[in-house]
């Protein structure tokens, strides 16, 4: 009898997971937006270089430029691999794969630092609130600013 709730909590999870994900799209639809929104803060970014230069730029260099094994994070390389994608991908890419050697080593939290550090190398502008971990699918990586209509 004990072992019931995990296996009930997993079915009410998966039953209930589908509906709050269309339920939020069809609420969220036109809160849909670009990385030029202002999605991340200055602090966040700094504080996700560090963690950067820990983690991440033996491979993907300090200049975050990559090297001959590792892809470049910044510039034509970046926005052709992860244009038009949102940064929910990218973030499940990252935690998922990343570090190579230790993947999904990190907390989240320090995962959504770098994302910003990331964007910031990238020269998306910052805003006034953090990456959380809610709406990182709504937030899309398009190349330019797209007119607001
Ligand atoms: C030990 C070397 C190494 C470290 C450390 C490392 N990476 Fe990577 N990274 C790679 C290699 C090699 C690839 C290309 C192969 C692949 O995608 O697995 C890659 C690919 C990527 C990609 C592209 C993934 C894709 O599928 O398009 C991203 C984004 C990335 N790394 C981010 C990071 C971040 C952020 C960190 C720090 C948390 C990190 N990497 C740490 C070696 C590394």
């Amino acid at each position: 009898m004990r072992l019931i709730p995990g296996p009930l909590l997993v079915i009410a999870i998966s039953l209930v997971h589908p509906m709050t994900a269309s339920g939020l799209q069809a609420t969220q639809a036109d809160g849909q937006r670009t990385v030029w929104d202002g999605v991340y803060t200055e602090e966040q970014a700094e504080r996700g270089g560090v963690q950067y230069t820990e983690s991440c730029a033996g491979c993907h260099a300090p200049d975050l430029r990559g090297s001959t094994t590792s892809p470049s994070l910044v510039g034509m390389s970046f926005t052709f691999l992860w244009g038009e994608r949102t940064l929910g991908e990218l973030f499940g890419k990252i935690q998922q794969l990343m570090p190579t050697d230790r993947p999904n080593s990190l907390p989240a939290q320090t995962y959504r630092n770098i994302l910003a550090f990331i964007l910031r190398a990238n020269s998306y502008p910052p805003g006034d609130q953090g990456l959380e971990a809610d709406g990182l699918d709504q937030i899309i990586i398009s190349a330019k600013p797209e007119p607001r209509p």
